[in-house]
């Protein structure tokens, strides 16, 4: 999740682009840059890993001007480095560009930039941008954004500046945001409002496909055919620090809430016109096919991904999986087959349990696809193969977004080694693939219902016990939703399989016990509902989540919380929703900061 700072004003630009950028320094980075237009033109500067490396860089020189753009860049379309650090510029080195989000067709673009005889010096997606900015620019650097615009597909928030008109910043949105600022006598563009709130709090919100053009004195806005619109500000009234979570109280709501938009990321770029899923960018081609098991390892929840991925590999690519904690996998002594394929998941792709099972896996041989939310990490360094989850920066210490984006790839990983294997019929796969693409609507769906979570966590919070069980997926979900309850609220939570309850667990069940039922299986509903009269019987509240429409627990559950309706074996992307909003508002009123949960760190680097 980059951020973008644009200045154009009397100011000397420099110190208030990274001024700016230190703002967005909470969205997560892995290096810095900075382009200014002054005496001596364009020039820029940038440099991998922190802020203060940028800062060192620029600190004994004098960068002149006073109209510029900077970025942090959270690296996805090549490792962090210097040279894929933005701003980048065209050949002339007169064009400069900062990008926030994906350019899903920028191989093909870059293909046919080098036909015309460019030489790239990135691996990243937004040089191609700087490249054809330059390839349309005529004198008027609105027309070459507008004409870029229809040439580039996914995601984007530029800022764009040319020497040839400086004093001058040209700046567009779609599905990533940007906010201009507007000041007296300087305008400021941003990723976010924090970043604003030093020079001004008037601002206005570009929507999807809107242009600001600004300049000192001025900020004109245009659609996307370059055709002029009027646009109202508002007044940004909140401190920087509730800005920081744009609006949300907490980090881990705000992530919960960046899922659609997250899933959309994971889901578009990895899915051709055609409806097929396109798993070439990662290298996942037919060698793959001849794998007689898959392996799965990880920690936490990344761990219940691997559970969720089991069920789904073995019913979608028919194919055996093995699914094991790291930290016994490594200790335990496993058997392995040179044809194995590992499947290591990890949010930050540091946990140390979870690179020494990945080691191991690759030192007998086996090939190993890593999924994993952080580019260059060390889990991306040394896999054979790397699918990125691209859910941006997860700053709250509980995984939500991060969860959902891995179950993403693991469906595609799923749906295109079926094909490779030829486990399902085409008609199937692209059924599949249609649904897939509606899970982010449906998630937006669930959030938009998060008061019904909060009432009822207002009203079962201080209940002494939890438990959560389901069948199949809804187990791997009960799993999670265990975990996420008790890592922030401090409830004691467990997770069963819900025919394992008569085996044990229900001799727990009394009327201070709160038992949340996941039922999304259809054809094991009738089993689940035994199970809830089960624990009913012995005094337990139960809150049922199930789907909309669905009447079945009605007479037995004290409580349903409904979700859009989905094939059996994608709802867990759907189900986890409301088990992480439940998590959350317990927290909230047991008194807890959800972000900062007792004893836990983000990323567990020793064992
Ligand atoms: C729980 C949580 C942890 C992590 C686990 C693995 O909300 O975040 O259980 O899932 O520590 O971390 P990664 O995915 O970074 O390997």
């Amino acid at each position: 999740m980059c951020g973008i700072v644009g200045y154009v004003g009397d100011r000397d630009a420099t110190p208030v682009l990274v001024n700016a950028l230190r703002k967005l320094e909470y969205r997560g980075y892995d290096s810095a840059g900075i382009a200014v237009i002054g005496p001596e033109g364009l020039v820029v500067r940038k440099a991998k890993g922190a802020l203060r490396r940028l800062e060192e860089l620029i600190a004994t020189e004098t960068i002149r001007g006073s109209c510029g753009i900077g970025h942090t860049r959270w690296a996805t379309h090549g490792e962090p480095s210097d040279v894929n650090s933005h701003p980048h510029t065209d050949v002339s080195g007169r064009i400069a560009v900062v990008h926030n989000g994906i350019i899903e067709n920028h191989a093909k673009l870059r293909a046919w930039l080098e036909g015309r005889g460019v030489a790239f010096r990135s691996q990243t997606d937004t040089e191609v941008i700087a490249h054809l900015v330059d390839h349309h620019y005529e004198g008027d650097l609105l027309k070459a954004v507008v004409a870029v615009m229809g040439r580039i597909e996914g995601s984007y928030a530029l800022a764009v500046v040319c020497e040839d008109e400086p004093g001058k910043i040209v700046a567009v949105r779609k599905d990533s945001p940007l906010v201009v600022g507007l000041g007296k006598a300087e305008n400021l563009i941003a990723s976010d409002v924090p970043a604003l709130l030093e020079y001004t709090r008037e601002v206005v919100y570009l929507e999807d496909k809107e242009i600001a053009v600004l300049t000192r004195d001025r900020v004109d806005f245009f659609d996307g055919a370059g055709e002029r619109l009027s646009k109202k500000p508002s007044h940004v009234d909140w401190d920087v620090a509730a800005a920081e979570k744009g609006g949300f109280e907490h980090f881990m709501l705000k992530e919960i809430h960046e899922q659609p938009k997250a899933l959309t990321d994971t889901f578009r770029a990895r899915v051709d016109g055609d409806g097929k899923v396109n798993l070439s960018e990662i290298g996942l081609d037919e060698s793959w096919a001849r794998a007689r098991r898959v392996v799965i390892t990880a920690c936490g929840t990344a761990w219940h991904a691997g559970v969720v991925a089991k069920y789904a590999f073995e019913r979608i690519a028919r194919i055996p999986v093995d699914v094991d904690i790291a930290s016994e996998f490594r200790y335990r002594s496993p058997l392995f087959d040179p044809s194995d394929i590992f499947i290591i998941i990890s949010q930050s792709g540091e946990t140390a349990d979870t690179l020494a099972a990945m080691r191991m896996a690759r030192s007998s041989g086996a090939r190993v696809i890593a999924i994993t939310n952080v580019v260059g990490s060390t889990l991306a360094r040394e896999a054979d193969l790397v699918m990125y989850t691209w859910a941006g920066p997860e700053i709250a210490v509980a995984s939500t977004k991060a969860f959902t984006t891995q179950l993403m790839c693991v469906y595609l990983i799923a749906i295109r080694l079926a094909a490779l294997r030829g486990a399902l019929a085409d008609a199937d796969a692209a059924r599949l693939v249609g649904e897939l693409s509606r899970l982010p609507d449906s998630a937006r769906a669930i959030l938009d219902r998060q008061a019904e979570i909060q009432r009822f966590a207002s009203q079962s919070f201080n209940k002494s016990k939890a438990f959560f069980m389901g069948r199949l997926f809804d187990y791997a979900i009960s799993l999670e939703s265990a975990l996420k309850l008790k890592e922030i609220s401090y409830t004691h939570s467990e997770a069963f399989a819900a025919g394992e309850l008569k085996h044990g667990p229900i001799a727990l069940v009394d009327d201070s016990t709160l038992v949340v039922a996941i039922c999304t299986q259809r054809e094991l509903f009738d089993k689940m509902d035994s199970n809830i009269k089960e624990v009913k019987a012995r005094g337990a509240t139960v809150l049922v989540v199930t789907f909309d429409g669905e009447s079945y627990f009605d007479a037995t559950a004290d409580a349903v919380f409904r979700v859009p309706e989905a094939p059996g074996e994608l709802t867990p992307i759907l189900s986890v929703i409301p088990c992480q909003l439940y998590a959350y508002y317990c927290a909230i009123q047991r008194g807890l900061d959800p972000d900062k949960p007792r004893n836990l760190a983000k990323s567990v680097t020793v064992e």
